[in-house]
């Protein structure tokens, strides 16, 4: 077994104290993530790599685990036709696997790509996004220590499917064998492969050129190099993984199994970093979702891509937030939609049934109930009286409103952008404000109410008389 990294290790790096990865020591490799599969069994027109877990593409993930470890090249192993995730890869280095003849076949592709004579490769699967970057330089720290192959593992709890490693008596690796080709007894062992290897590079491509198919898929295997390695008298060895972190996606339900486990991480990072989540297990976290101490988040919320919420702000339930950045001591929701571009200083807050994007609010300002803010920069302390709309979309253009600091905007005023409200002006409740209005002003745009004394005792008697008559 290989050694966890040692923690007086001067090449151990704090990578950002928010993701959820530990201490690890930084290896120089080169990585090859293969992503080449069909990913049949996700029945999708999105390649497999592109499904996302926490907001973030499998492959995304795999990626940022590789660089985290210190891998210095990192190329990913396509199909033809993946042109989805060779844009999605947007100039980073590929290699093309002409046809998808199995796992070793797949790395063999990468041959002339890796670019590299020496050094040490580390083969990744694109369908692991749990992977941490701790593990895969654990297994690079393997070969640099000596080993000339070394294979995550882990002891699965449902081994059926996975490749099953195979020891000797005295516990050595010997060998991988595949759920398909294992002999009854062999499927009994739990001990799996986990999908990463390490290995020096020049060994990996000479064992890889002698592979065959001759197994039950009729696949070139990269499994099978374990075996010939230690047939060869090569040093062999491998890290034991949890389970959770080595998860392959291969259907739907294993793409929900993995955000499951990684909104575990991600919360339980939350909450060692300082924030209440009164219900955790109903609360969704995009990964990159930056939230300061003595945040609390009600239940039943999703904090989408890019956000940053400050200190002391409160999330009630069933609030959405995507593309939002707020100050401190903010209350949100209940049932608060915040969509991209909504920016909201210290102190504001925003209730119940309100959409708010594109939009900056002031420090202090206030939106509580029914509303719907679009396109709109929102001055310091304004308050924005319930059902207030900002009609920024004339069904061509978007147009913006902005409304002054101290600024009172009565219920139900129907803002018509491009419009603009000076500062502490005082809209009347049921306006339609369709021309600016300067800074203290009142304006109020309402028909007079017309009013005929009895008229309602009348109309009801005639209604009476009316109904008796067809009777
Ligand atoms: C593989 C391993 C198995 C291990 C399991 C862990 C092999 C032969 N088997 O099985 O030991 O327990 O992962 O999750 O390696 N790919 C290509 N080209 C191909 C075939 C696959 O690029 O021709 C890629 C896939 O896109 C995927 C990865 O390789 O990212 C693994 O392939 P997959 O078919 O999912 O292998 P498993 O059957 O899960
Ligand atoms: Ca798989």
């Amino acid at each position: 077994m290989t050694q966890k990294p040692r923690s007086n290790d001067e090449r151990i790096v704090q990578i950002d104290e928010r993701r959820p990865f530990r201490l690890y020591i930084r290896m120089e490799f080169t990585a090859i993530i293969l992503a080449a599969g069909k990913g049949t069994r996700m029945r999708s027109s999105l390649a497999k790599p592109l499904h996302k877990v926490g907001g973030h593409p499998m492959l995304g993930w795999s990626i940022d685990a590789a660089t985290a470890a210190g891998a210095k090249r990192i190329v990913t192993v396509l199909s033809p036709g993946s042109e989805s995730i060779q844009s999605w890869l947007n100039g980073a280095p590929f290699a093309i696997q002409e046809q998808q003849l199995g796992t070793g076949n797949a790395v063999a592709a990468a041959r002339d790509a890796v670019k590299t004579d020496d050094g040490i490769a580390v083969v990744m699967f694109a369908d692991t996004p749990l992977v941490t970057a701790e593990s895969i330089a654990s297994l690079a720290h393997a070969i640099e220590d000596g080993a000339s192959l070394a294979v995550a593992a882990f002891e699965a709890a449902d081994p059926s499917g996975y490749g099953r490693v195979v020891r000797d008596d005295k516990g050595n690796i010997t060998g991988i064998v595949e759920d398909r080709d294992a002999s009854s007894k062999q499927r009994t062992i739990c001990l799996c492969n986990g999908g990463i290897m390490a290995a020096r590079t020049p060994l990996l491509f000479d064992l890889l050129a002698s592979i065959t198919n001759d197994n039950a898929k009729q696949e070139y295997y990269l499994t099978d190099i374990i075996g010939m390695a230690t047939d060869a008298g090569h040093e062999v060895t491998y890290s034991l993984i949890e389970e959770a972190e080595i998860l392959g996606v291969n259907d739907r339900a294993d793409l929900a199994k993995a955000e499951a486990e990684l909104q575990d991480r991600l919360r339980t990072a939350a909450m060692q970093s300082g924030v209440t989540l009164i219900a955790p297990e109903t609360v969704f976290l995009s990964a990159d979702a930056v939230i300061e101490p003595d945040v609390i988040i009600e239940p039943h919320v999703i904090i989408g891509k890019g956000c940053h919420i400050g200190e002391g702000t409160i999330i009630r339930a069933f609030s959405h937030l995507e593309g939002t950045r707020l100050g401190s001591c903010c209350i949100i929701g209940p049932y608060a939609r915040l969509r991209p571009g909504t920016e909201g200083g210290d102190g504001v807050k925003i209730g119940n049934f309100v959409e708010v994007k594109k939009t900056s609010l002031g420090a202090g300002a206030k939106a509580n109930h029914l509303t719907y803010l679009g396109d709109a920069s929102i001055g310091a302390e304004a308050n924005v009286g319930a059902g207030t709309i900002t009609c920024n979309y004339d069904g061509f253009g978007k147009h913006e409103t902005l409304i002054g600091e101290g600024a009172f905007i009565g219920s139900n005023t129907a803002l018509v952008a491009p419009v603009s409200i000076g500062a502490r002006a005082i809209i009347g409740a049921g306006s339609t404000i369709t021309r600016d209005v300067a800074a203290d002003s009142i304006a109020v745009e309402r028909a007079n109410t017309s009013e005929r004394a009895g008229a309602a005792k009348s109309f009801r008697q005639s209604r009476l008389d009316n109904s008796r008559q067809k009777s």
